[in-house]
């Protein structure tokens, strides 16, 4: 413990030059056994939320600094939250920042989290407690993956309406949210940017700054056909365009009474001259003008707010959470004023781990993917004895006896081959450790 508490202490306290103080308001990396037990609050709003776990998973970088909470049921609801000394971002940057690894495949399921103001029970905490900030990927369905980034201003939440897609892969992924005192942010995944801009322009806090002036009107004469048929073209005077002409070779009968039968008329028959329609042929527009584009003018009634984002109070950070697979790990979560702090921060955490994570996954997959392999063959050879019984069919069974122990045998020398690949990384671990 000495030696984590150490150089954090170091890190909070250090200014950056001439230039405002470094803050760190939370900085959590579960590296101390079961202590977080102490620092997170489970809610009781409802009597059946699911258990979070303290773990590294399935594969990871570093089996101890990988360690972070991983909800541990399916279906459930989550809701557990971290409490620190209350800030305001007014005249700040703030930066929220944490790792989350989907290492089940999530199919459905939230991996963000929230920002309360400090007057939240936690105790009650639950889905329809009033939040500041919701961040982080949000995952339901074939293409529906996305970074919330959800804001509240004047008691309403918006949601950002430039969509950011999020990391839908197994390993590990660093999200990191940037608010600036001047209104701008910042999303970044795995410390890329992914989108940044000015609060007002991608949220719809405010009335636009623009809006089509109403007085205006398009000329009716404006002309916007890109092409046009050529008047000049006409049609030759030879063109026949009847499909069909009266067949010369008919003949009034005899007996055709005009006053009974009405007016003669012989039969048709197809025109071997017949062209098709005419129609002229089309040319460029000499009068194009282009689109109409409709003139805009300042909206009277947008009024800038310089307190967007202001939040006097952010007190808690909580996992709010719906997962129908669980699995996932939250890990590495830091709220600070400095950006590139915390760009170091994720470089040291997640950057060291994540290819060694990566290399531990890949193995990981394939070993499963063997293993189901091996059970498919299985249950087909059973099935398979199974029918020869019904027939009463005996020669066979030994020779596949011997197949299934062949198949046994490899499926272990695979387990050493793992093993003696995660016994390296072990060693990796050791490394870092010293690097760090
Ligand atoms: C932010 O700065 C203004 C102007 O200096 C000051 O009045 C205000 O108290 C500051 N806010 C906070 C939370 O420190
Ligand atoms: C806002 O602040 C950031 C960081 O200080 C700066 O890089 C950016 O240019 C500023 N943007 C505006 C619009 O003032
Ligand atoms: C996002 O909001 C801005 C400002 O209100 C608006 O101009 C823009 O059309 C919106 N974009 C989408 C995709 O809704
Ligand atoms: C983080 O790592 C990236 C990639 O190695 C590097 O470009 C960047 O400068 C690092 N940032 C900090 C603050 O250390």
């Amino acid at each position: 413990m000495k030696e984590l508490l150490l150089p954090l202490l170091l890190l909070t306290t250090c200014t950056l030059g001439a230039q405002a103080q470094r803050r760190v308001y939370l900085r959590e990396e579960f590296e101390d056994g079961d202590g977080w037990k102490k620092r997170w609050v489970e809610s009781k709003h409802r009597p059946d939320y699911g258990k979070f776990q303290l773990t590294a998973g399935k594969f990871y970088g570093d089996k101890e600094k990988d360690k972070g909470l991983q909800t541990s049921e399916d279906a459930k609801f989550y809701a557990l939250s971290t409490r620190f000394k209350p800030f305001s971002n007014e005249n700040e940057t703030l930066v929220v920042q944490f790792s989350v690894k989907h290492e089940q495949g999530i199919d459905c399921g939230g991996g963000y989290v929230k920002l309360f103001p400090d007057t939240l029970n936690q105790e009650d905490m639950h889905s329809e407690s009033e939040y500041y900030i919701m961040f982080g990927p949000d995952i339901c369905g074939f293409g529906n993956n996305k970074v919330q980034v959800i804001l509240r201003h004047q008691g309403k939440y918006h949601e950002n309406n430039k969509t950011i897609k999020c990391r839908i892969s197994k390993d590990t992924h660093l999200y990191t949210l940037i608010i600036r005192p001047n209104a701008t942010y910042e999303v970044k995944i795995d410390n890329q940017q992914v989108a940044a801009g000015g609060l007002e322009d991608d949220w719809d806090f405010l009335p636009p700054r623009k809006i089509k002036d109403p007085y205006a009107r398009k000329p009716r004469k404006w002309d916007e056909r890109l092409q046009i048929e050529d008047p000049e073209d006409k049609k030759p005077e030879d063109w026949e365009d009847f499909e069909y002409i009266p067949d010369p070779d008919a003949e009034k009968p005899d007996d055709w009474n005009e006053a009974m039968d009405g007016e003669w008329e012989g039969r048709l028959i197809p025109n071997l001259n017949y062209k098709g329609q005419w129609k002229p042929r089309i040319i460029d527009n000499p009068n194009y003008q282009g689109e109409w584009i409709h003139p805009e003018i300042d909206n009277p009634k947008y009024k800038p707010d310089p307190t967007i984002c202001h939040y006097y109070n952010i007190g808690v950070l909580g996992l709010d959470l719906w997962q129908v697979k669980s699995g996932s790990i939250f890990d590495n979560f830091l709220l600070t004023t400095d950006e590139e702090f915390a760009e170091e921060v994720g470089n040291k955490t997640w950057g060291i781990r994540k290819d060694v994570e990566k290399q531990w996954r890949e193995v990981y997959e394939e070993m499963e993917k063997r293993k189901q392999e091996e059970e498919a063959k299985k249950k087909k050879a059973k099935e398979e004895e199974r029918e020869d019984d019904i027939w009463g069919i005996e020669e066979e069974g030994s020779e596949k006896d011997s197949a299934e122990e062949a198949g046994t045998d490899r499926q272990m020398k695979e387990d050493d081959a793992a093993r003696a690949f995660l016994g390296g990384n072990e060693e990796v671990g050791v490394d870092q450790k010293d690097e760090l």
